[in-house]
């Protein structure tokens, strides 16, 4: 356990600096008495390289991204760069991530803590003890296809084209990340598009179908177009394990599905390449759901715990760190089942505390269970 790991740190804009200081607390938490040490970098990206690069996503960044283990990654954007013309946005800095790293399967789980399920908009018997992962397509979709773009016609007027496109291998590839997951889970896969209106969707849907009846019978297949998903999905969302989709529908769905969990602040992602056959090592990045909420950025406020939970997902998928992921996860609800709550999530009967507060909160746990 004492080969060093490395991992990038890109905070980007917004609150993503303020919540990723207590991801490094963490780490170096870890380092320091677990001896799982990590080499730790960081870089710019997003607003912040614009401002200072031009680009969102400077090469030699992007070159670091490539070289790491993992790269840990905050929040981009912020009404500064709202108006930037397309290639000059914040959010092309990830979207660069994404595609040269060619990290294709977007796992976001949307987990009720228990002490949580009373902030959640939903009533809490509908969302206590729900698990649930949305396996979004990431790299393909109407996100990249071309052609794309806005032109100006002959009478003056515009008209502002996107693609969206699949091909069977995308498809393929994404189905198998879910069928996996769904046999270490609770074995059922819902697929979700809209094959009622999308030539992609009717694709996705035979698609899958036939990697499911070749490879993974034994998982139960049920296929929902994305709509009645949305709406599945605040009816009734513990019908749910896994839920497979495109990279649109499910960036929605899993906005709807964090909000589920009481906060967005409280939901991890982890976003992995393919595993190279030679080393067996694949790329990863991890990030909050959350965006760079510039309304509350620099006020010490915002919730750390996505961030401190996708570090826990890089423990366990990047560095086979499944234990110290369990600890750094029981941690989190624990502070929870105290009662402390950050802006986002505060109610009658907590106590509201920072954001560096909550990261105090999180080690002391850890101390807890470390004895
Ligand atoms: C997300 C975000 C991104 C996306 C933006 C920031 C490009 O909304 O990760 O869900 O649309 O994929
Ligand atoms: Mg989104």
């Amino acid at each position: 356990m004492s080969t060093n790991k490395s991992l990038l740190i890109l905070p980007g804009d917004g609150i993503g600096p303020e919540v990723m200081d207590q991801v490094v607390r963490v780490a170096d938490w870890f380092g320091r008495e677990r001896a799982v040490k990590f080499d730790l970098d960081d870089g710019i990206c997003g607003g912040a390289a614009l401002d200072a690069e031009g680009t969102a996503m400077p090469d030699a960044v992007m070159a670091k991204a490539k070289a790491s283990d993992a790269v840990m990654f905050g929040a981009v954007g912020g009404p500064k760069w709202d108006a930037n013309p397309f290639h000059l946005k914040p959010e092309q800095g990830l979207l660069r991530l994404r595609k040269e790293l060619d990290l294709f399967a977007n796992l976001r789980p949307a987990l009720c803590f228990e002490a949580l399920a009373e902030a959640s908009s939903l009533k809490a018997d509908l969302v206590s003890g729900l698990d649930i992962v949305i396996v979004r397509e990431l790299t393909g979709g109407v996100y990249f296809g071309e052609p794309r773009g806005i032109e100006t016609l002959a009478d003056g007027s515009r008209k502002g084209v996107d693609t969206q496109l699949y091909t069977t291998p995308e498809i393929h590839r994404i189905a198998r990340v879910a069928f996996e997951l769904a046999r270490k889970r609770r074995n059922l896969v819902h697929s979700s598009e809209k094959s009622n209106v999308m030539h992609t969707g009717v694709l996705w849907r035979e698609e899958v179908t036939a990697v499911h009846e070749a490879e993974y019978a034994d998982v139960e297949l049920r296929h929902i177009l994305s709509d009645n998903c949305a709406m599945q999905l605040v009816r009734a969302p513990k019908q749910f394990d896994v839920i497979v989709t495109d990279n649109l529908f499910g960036d929605m769905l899993s906005d709807v599905a964090a909000m589920l969990t009481g906060s967005l602040g409280m939901l991890p992602s982890a976003s992995l390449g393919a595993e190279d056959p030679a080393t067996g090592k694949r790329h990863a990045l991890y990030e909050p759901v959350h965006g760079s909420a510039p309304d509350i950025a620099g006020q010490g406020v915002a919730n750390p715990l996505a961030c401190i939970l996708s570090f826990a997902m890089a423990l366990r998928y990047s560095f086979d760190l499944g234990d110290e992921a369990d600890m750094l996860e029981a941690a989190v609800a624990g502070v929870l089942a105290k009662g402390l709550r950050t802006a986002d999530l505060a109610q009658a009967n907590t106590s509201r505390v920072s954001t560096a507060e909550m990261g105090d909160a999180v080690l002391r746990g850890l101390e807890q269970a470390a004895g």
